[in-house]
This record gives C-alpha cells, structure tokens and sequence, in this order.
C-alpha cells in the first residue's frame, strides 16, 4: 500500500512567493514544458538537463539542489522495452536517482515532487486505481519506478508523487505524433483497443504540478491524468480526426502487437487526492487533446 496525502503541510511548501524552482531531466517532454509554464508565470526556475546534472550521480546531485525550495524530477528511464533486459540500467536512473534526488532535497530543505506512472500497477482492475492501491509492477520499467517511489518516501517527508499515464507532448516523440505520421503514409491502420488509460497533454500535467506546489498540497501521492477514458484504437481516431486525415482504422488486440514488456490493460487512475487537496483535476481526455492538438501536432 501507499500512503494517501496527509502529512502536515510543510514550511517549505506553504508560500508561493520567491519560490525557487530546479527542474530536474529539463530536455525531456515533460520537462520541456514544466520549464516553459513556470517561466511564464515569472517563477525563478533553472532547468537541468542529462548533459548538465545525471540524477545517478549522487555527489553532483546533491550540491544541484542547494538553494531551491521546490525539486522536480522529470528525469527518468522511460525505454519501457529496453528496461526488461537492462533493468539495472534503468534502476540506476528512475530508483537510485530519484533516491538520490531526494537525499539532496531533503537537505536542501525543499519540497520534492517525483513524477511516477501507472506502470508501478498491474493493469488488471476495473475501477479507476486509487491512490493507496496496491503496487503490482508487472514489468521491469514499473518495478524501477515503484522502487522510485519507495526511495522518495523512505528519503524525504516533504514530497509529492505525481503518477501520470499515456503522455504526449509538443516536445517529444508520442502516440498521436506516431499516429498522424502512419496515418498520412498508409492506407489504413489496426490499433488495439484491448488497452484503455487516459490520454494525458504533458501541458497539462506540468500545469497540475506547478498548481499542487502553489497550493501546498499536504505530502503523498496523486493521480496526474486527464479524466475519463479511451483505448489506443479511439485516441487514434481522435487524433486522425484532428490531423484532418480521413485513414481508416480497425481495432486489434495487444495478441497483434507482442512487444517485450507487458502493457497495462486498464491504465485508469482515481483523482479521489487532488480533490482532497483542493486542486482541480485535469479535465476530460477527449477535450484536452481537442485543446492540444495543433500545439502537439504542429498544425
Ligand atoms: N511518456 C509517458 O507516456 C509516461 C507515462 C507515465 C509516466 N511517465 C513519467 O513521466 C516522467 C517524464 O517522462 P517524459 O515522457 O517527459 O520522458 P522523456 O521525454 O524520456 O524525458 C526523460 C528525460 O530524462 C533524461 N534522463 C535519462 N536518464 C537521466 C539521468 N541519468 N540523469 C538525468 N536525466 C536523465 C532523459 O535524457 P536523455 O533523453 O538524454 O536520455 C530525458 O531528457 C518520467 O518520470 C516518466 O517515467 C511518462
């Protein structure tokens, strides 16, 4: 089990004001557009990408942190294929980094936020997970990211774990870019509709997380995606739709598309803590992605 928000507010995270902001992994899509949201709101925010600071580096790590209130990590092993035979490799990086990431927030006095994923659980529900559901990692990218988690927890009492699923975003390569692409080079396309999750804008999330800091969320774990649901066969006509291309698609089963690591059949996360906390969740998959598409398709 995880914990569900309750810790007290800490001091670190009670003020909006003159907050000072490190971004952590600030090349990846995710981080792209955290950095982008905070400098547009005038916060005081350095961003560090691989070149500038690797999380495995603990000594490195720990002096990055000095000086900042809030840490965020988007930095991570997210080649879910590659971490089934290199899962050592990806421990390092999504376990032992964030481990370490903590570490030097905790000394920094600064409030960590660990971006997680739906990975860390089995995939096999039928309800939404809570955010105190059980962690049943059924692949090697999910265990690291669980391990993650647990190293957040054990490392610094002053944090947030922000789960997020099925991310795109304008700077990174992502389901509907892959999916306009094929969608304009073949005749048709099969996308299996036998996985269903929530289609989430990377714009959104880091607008969640910069919202969950400013509103000093109590410590725990949150859910961030977009409301309601869909498979990989109705995002993919949503974004055709959206790419103005009339391909026609056919749903198939995950049987049609054997990759190494498992996917998760039902990626559907409960917002049940954000509400607690008094932040709006992300709203509706369908309407968000209606909002994105140009930005991320570059229209
Ligand atoms: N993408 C999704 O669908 C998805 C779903 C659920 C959860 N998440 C989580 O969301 C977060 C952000 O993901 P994202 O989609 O933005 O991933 P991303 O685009 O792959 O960005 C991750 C960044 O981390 C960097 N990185 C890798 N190893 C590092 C190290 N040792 N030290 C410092 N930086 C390192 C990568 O640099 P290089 O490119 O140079 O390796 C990359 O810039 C991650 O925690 C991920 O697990 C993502």
């Amino acid at each position: 089990m995880t914990e569900t928000p309750q810790a007290p507010q800490s001091p670190s995270s009670s003020s909006s004001r003159g907050r000072r902001w490190l971004v952590v992994g600030a090349a990846g899509m995710l981080g792209q557009d955290l950095v982008a949201r905070l400098h547009r709101s005038g916060a005081d925010v350095v961003g560090l990408g691989r070149a500038d600071l690797d999380v495995t580096d603990g000594a490195a790590t720990g002096a990055a942190a000095r000086g900042f209130d809030v840490v965020v990590n988007c930095a991570a092993w997210t080649a879910v294929d590659d971490a089934e035979a290199r899962e050592g490799d990806a421990f390092r990086v999504n376990a032992t980094g964030a481990a370490n990431l903590a570490r030097a927030a905790y000394a920094a006095g600064a409030r960590l936020v660990q971006v997680s994923t739906d990975y860390v659980f089995a995939g096999d529900a039928e309800a939404p997970y809570a955010e105190d559901a059980a962690m049943e990692p059924r692949s090697a990218y999910g265990r690291t990211k669980a391990a993650g988690e647990w190293a957040v927890r054990a490392e610094t009492p002053d944090h947030l774990i922000v789960r997020t699923a099925w991310l795109y975003g304008a700077h990174g390569g992502c389901f509907p870019r892959t999916m306009a692409r094929l969608g304009a080079e073949k005749d048709r396309l099969a996308v299996v509709d036998d996985q269903v999750g929530q289609p989430t804008w990377t714009a959104d999330l880091a607008d969640l997380i910069v919202r969950l800091v400013e509103a000093g969320a109590p410590s725990g774990t949150y859910h961030g995606t977009s409301a309601g649901q869909t498979s990989w066969f109705g995002f993919t006509r949503r974004v055709l739709a959206s790419a103005g291309l009339g391909t026609p698609v056919e749903p198939t089963t995950s049987d049609a598309f054997v990759r190494p690591a498992p996917r998760p059949a039902f990626s559907v996360l409960g917002h049940d803590a954000l509400r607690s906390a008094g932040v709006e969740p992300i709203g509706d998959w369908a309407a968000r992605w209606d909002a994105a598409a140009a930005e991320v398709l570059a229209l």
